[in-house]
């Protein structure tokens, strides 16, 4: 057995790149300068938090005066919905948002609030395989729409969203559109002219990235977003706070090495996926895959287990590490709602693990993983009468 589990648990947070840490580590210690300073340390800081705006802009096909930095996908995701909402209000447009069920929390939490605040909000559901239906966004943009924000890949299933598609219909009516691209950065092209978005959050903890620093694109020319934090200016008046320099530094090279190497890494992901699944799909009978295997993030696998629950196989296999459905929420028992808008029921839900694959994931890993999952499954199958059910796969 390995020293520490298989880690594979992607969508819940990525290990930082070794890379990713020898660059950020001099502004940890020597160059430790507030970029606000005039000075030679504050200069050294600011020209690093710019390189690394470049960075982030080139990973996305946008300009560098187009990228807020913030602290989170959270954060970015709260700018974006808020910072448009409070500016539409104050020019006097329409109060509506268009969301899906599927969203991540973050988006759907921000949008209890503008509910609150007198936003009406409507949330499109998707199909069995997690995909959005264009019929259904179309109708459900109505003429006070302002923004719809629809994330690009599901944290759960992994499904990614027809965001090209959905552009087509919101551009001609003069709607914002918004998407979460925390999951797709790392390993899906992810062009903001290809995907014709306004504005795009960035997450550096699932690009091999730090936790805790993020970024929000906002397209040129889109009305200025009400800023959320207010005080010493930073971002050009769009975030204050003094910018977490380190972080910055980290993303930028996070986001230079997934345009260099995300092609390759989604290529070998894939492929170690499709294994796992094989190898999952030959012992456990009636295993059942989530999300779209058309439309879906390469190292995604949602899959709802026969007989046995995500906390018992959890508990029977502690050499690998892995989530009940989302980990970035795992404090609420009640069923993932991404999992019931896709049709699941509670008790399915119940037996629904989730296993992300990335960039450090090896063969030997998914070998052990497999036979890992299917002794303790597979041993409960049988416990529980199932037919063919394969305790070991060796
Ligand atoms: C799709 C998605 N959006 C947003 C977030 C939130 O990002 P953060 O943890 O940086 O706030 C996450 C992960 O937690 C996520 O998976």
């Amino acid at each position: 057995m390995n020293a520490r589990p298989v880690y594979l648990d992607h969508q819940a947070t990525t290990p930082v790149d070794p890379r990713v840490v020898a660059a950020m580590l001099p502004y940890l210690t020597t160059e430790f300068g507030n970029p606000s300073s005039s000075h030679g340390y504050g200069r050294a800081a600011a020209a690093a938090v710019e390189a690394a705006r470049a960075q982030v802009a080139s990973l996305i096909g946008a300009e560098p005066d187009e990228i807020v930095f913030t602290s989170s996908g959270t954060e970015s995701n709260h700018l974006a919905l808020t910072g448009v909402a409070q500016s539409v209000r104050a020019r006097g447009g329409g109060r509506r948002i268009v969301t899906t069920t599927i969203d991540h929390p973050a988006t759907q939490a921000t949008c209890d609030r503008l509910a609150a605040d007198g936003f009406r909000i409507t949330r499109v559901g998707v199909g069995s395989d997690g995909r959005l239906g264009l019929p259904d966004c179309a109708r459900a943009l109505e003429p006070d729409t302002c923004l719809v924000s629809v994330m690009h890949a599901n944290n759960e299933i992994g499904t990614l969203q027809p965001l090209s598609e959905l552009a087509a219909l919101t551009r001609g009516r003069g709607i914002l559109l918004h998407t979460d691209a925390a999951q797709s950065l790392a390993s899906v092209p992810t062009d903001v002219g290809t995907l014709g978005v306004d504005l795009l959050t960035v997450v550096g903890h699932k690009m091999y990235a730090p936790k805790g620093v993020g970024a929000l694109y906002i397209r040129r020319g889109t009305p200025s977003l009400v800023p959320q934090l207010v005080g010493g200016g930073q971002e050009h008046g769009r975030r204050a706070a003094t910018e977490n320099v380190p972080g910055i530094v980290a993303l930028g090279a996070a986001a230079s090495l997934a345009l260099a190497e995300r092609d390759a890494d989604a290529a070998r992901i894939r492929t170690l996926r499709d294994s796992l699944l094989r190898t999952l799909t030959a012992g456990l009978p009636g295993l059942r895959v989530n999300g779209s295997t058309t439309y879906g993030l390469p190292g995604n696998l949602s899959l709802t287990l026969p007989a046995i629950t995500a906390q018992e196989l959890a508990e029977a296999v502690p050499e690998v590490a892995f989530s009940a459905g989302a980990a970035c929420h795992t404090t609420s028992s009640a069923p993932s709602p991404v999992l019931t808008a896709i049709g699941l029921t509670a008790e399915q839900a119940e037996r629904t693990i989730r296993l992300g694959i990335g960039r450090f994931t090896s063969e030997t890993d998914i070998r052990t993983a497999a036979q890992a999952i299917l002794r303790a499954a597979g041993a409960t199958l049988a416990h529980a009468g199932w037919p063919n059910a394969v305790g070991d796969p060796s």
